[in-house]
C-alpha cells in the first residue's frame, strides 16, 4: 500500500478498504494527463516564484523521465498505489529526492482529479467526433453514387413512398452531423481549467490560474472553486451525446439487419464484416450490426449510473465521484469501437439497387401520386384519396400493380384518367418531381450533397 496521507493515521488501513477505495486499476489510463497537468502546475509555480527554476527544471525532467519510462513499458504501473496521482508523485520523489515533494504545492486531488478527467475527456471528444466525420464521408460518398437509385420509404415499417438510397443515407448523414454539433458543444462549455481550486477553497498561494489554463490550451479558469471540484456535468452531457451517437449507429444497424435478410436483400454486408453458424452451413449472420445495437443499452447505463450517482451529492467533492472513471471510459471505448466497425461495415456493404427498385414498385408506393395526378385534373384531394384507395383494392384482388392496369380499368373506376396517369406514376416522376428543400428529387438532393460537401471540407482535425 503506498499513500500520500498516512500522518494523521495510527492504524494500516484494512486490505480490503484498501482495495475498495483505490482507483489506480482504472485511473492508470490517463497517466500521460496527469503528468501533462503537473508539467504545467510546476511550470506555473515557477514563474509565481513558489518554486525556483532549479527546482521546476528538476520537477519537469522527472515527470517526463516517467512518462517516457510509462510509454516504453519500462516502468509499470502497479496496483501498490492507491492512484495514479500518487504512482507519479512517488515515483518523482524517488528519481529526484526531496524536491519532488513540492510538486504538490497549492494543489489539492481533488482539482488534480478534475483537471485530469477533462484533459482526458477533451482528447477522447476530438478523438470521437473524427470517427464520426469518417462515417459521415462515407454516407457521402454512399449518397453521391445513389441520387438515382430507387428504393421504398417506410413507415410503420409498411411501404409508403419512392424515395433514392441518397434520401435514406441522407437522413443518417443529418443525424451524424447533429451528433458532432453536440459534441463541439460540450467541449467548448467544459473547456475550463479546474486546477488551482484546491480541495474545495482555492488556496493562499499567489497561483496563477489564468497562466496554467493557457498552458494547457483551456479558454480561462473554471470561476468557484467548489463548483470545479465537484462538476460532471459534462461527463453527463458527453454520456448523453454518445447515448445519442449509439441510438443512431442502432436505428441504422436494425435497418441493415432488415435489409441484409433472405426476404429483403437490399444489401449483403461483407463477408469481412459477417460470421457463420455452427450448425446452419447456409448462415451469413449480421451480428457485427447486432453487437452495436446491442451496446445501446451499455451506452444508455452509464448515462443513468452516472445522473444517479451525482442525485444528492453535498458540495464540493465526494468519493461518490470516483465513480465516473470506468463508466464515462467504458462507454467512450465503446461508441468509439462502434464508430469504427460500423464505418467499416457500411463501407463495404453491397447495396443491391435492382432488389430495391424492384420492391419500390410492389406495394403501391406510387399510389399518393396518383391521387395527386387526379388532383392535377381539379377532382379535390379527399376524393382523389377515395378512388385511389379503389384503385389499390382492384388491384390487391388482381394481384397487379397500378402500373399494370388497362386505361379502360383506370376510366371504369373513374372517367378523369388519361394516358398521360402511365407517365405521371412512373418511378422516375414519383421521385425526381419532388425537389422541395429536404425532398428525395435528385435536384433537391444535388443541392444538400453540395451543402455537404463544403461543410465536409471545412471540417478539419483541429476544430477547436
Ligand atoms: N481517485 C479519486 C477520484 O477519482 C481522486 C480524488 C481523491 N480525492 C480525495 N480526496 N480522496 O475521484
Amino acid at each position: 500500500m503506498a499513500q500520500l496521507w498516512g500522518g494523521r493515521f495510527t492504524k494500516e488501513t484494512d486490505q480490503l478498504v484498501y482495495n475498495f477505495n483505490a482507483s489506480i486499476g482504472f485511473d492508470r489510463k490517463f497517466y500521460r494527463q496527469d503528468i501533462q497537468g503537473s508539467m504545467a502546475h510546476v511550470r506555473m509555480l515557477a514563474k509565481q516564484g513558489i518554486l525556483t527554476e532549479d527546482e521546476k527544471d528538476k520537477i519537469l525532467e522527472g515527470l517526463q523521465g516517467i512518462l517516457e519510462d510509462v510509454e516504453n513499458h519500462r516502468l509499470e504501473i502497479t496496483e501498490e498505489y492507491e492512484d495514479i496521482h500518487s504512482f507519479v508523485e512517488a515515483n518523482l520523489i524517488q528519481r529526484i529526492g526531496d524536491t519532488g515533494k513540492k510538486l504538490h504545492t497549492g494543489r489539492s486531488r481533488n482539482d488534480q482529479v478534475a483537471l485530469d478527467m477533462k484533459l482526458y475527456i477533451r482528447d477522447e471528444i476530438r478523438e470521437m467526433d473524427g470517427l464520426v466525420l469518417e462515417l459521415l464521408r462515407t454516407l457521402q460518398k454512399i449518397m453521391e453514387e445513389n441520387l438515382h437509385t430507387y428504393m421504398p420509404g417506410f413507415t410503420h415499417l409498411q411501404k409508403a413512398q419512392p424515395i433514392t438510397l441518397a434520401h435514406h443515407m441522407g437522413a443518417y448523414f443529418e443525424m451524424f452531423r447533429r451528433d458532432r454539433g453536440r459534441l463541439h458543444d460540450i467541449y467548448q462549455r467544459m473547456n475550463l481549467c479546474p486546477l488551482g481550486s484546491g480541495a474545495l477553497a482555492g488556496t493562499t498561494y499567489p497561483l496563477d490560474r489564468e497562466y496554467t489554463a493557457k498552458l494547457l490550451e483551456f479558454d480561462g479558469a473554471t470561476r468557484n472553486s467548489m463548483d470545479s471540484v465537484s462538476d460532471r456535468d459534462y461527463l453527463i452531457e458527453l454520456l448523453s451525446a454518445m447515448s445519442t451517437i449509439i441510438m443512431h449507429l442502432s436505428r441504422f444497424c436494425e435497418e441493415i439487419i432488415i435489409w441484409n435478410t433472405n426476404e429483403y436483400q437490399f444489401v449483403e454486408i461483407d463477408d469481412a464484416y459477417s460470421t457463420g453458424s455452427s450448425i446452419m452451413p447456409q448462415k451469413k449472420n449480421p451480428d457485427i450490426a447486432e453487437l452495436v445495437r446491442g451496446k445501446t443499452g451499455r451506452v444508455y447505463g452509464a448515462l443513468i449510473s452516472m445522473l444517479t450517482t451525482m442525485k444528492g451529492l453535498p458540495l464540493a467533492y465526494n468519493k461518490d465521484m470516483q465513480e465516473d472513471k470506468e463508466l464515462t471510459f467504458d462507454a467512450i471505448d465503446t461508441v468509439k469501437g462502434c464508430l469504427a466497425l460500423f464505418t467499416g461495415m457500411v463501407s463495404t456493404m453491397r447495396f443491391r439497387k435492382d432488389r430495391m427498385e424492384e420492391s419500390a414498385k410492389n406495394g403501391f408506393t406510387n399510389a399518393t401520386d396518383a391521387a395527386d395526378y387526379l388532383v392535377g385534373k381539379g377532382v379535390p384531394f379527399r376524393d382523389a384519396h377515395g378512388i385511389v384507395g379503389r384503385l389499390v383494392l382492384y388491384c390487391l384482388e388482381k394481384n397487379i400493380a397500378l402500373d399494370d392496369m388497362t386505361l379502360e380499368e383506370y376510366k371504369a373506376i373513374s372517367p378523369v384518367f388519361e394516358e398521360d396517369i402511365y407517365e405521371a406514376i412512373s418511378m422516375k416522376n414519383c421521385v425526381e418531381k419532388r425537389n422541395t428543400i429536404g425532398a428525395p428529387g435528385a435536384e433537391a438532393m444535388s443541392r444538400v450533397l453540395e451543402e455537404n460537401r463544403k461543410y465536409l471540407e471545412s471540417s478539419s482535425a483541429d476544430w477547436v
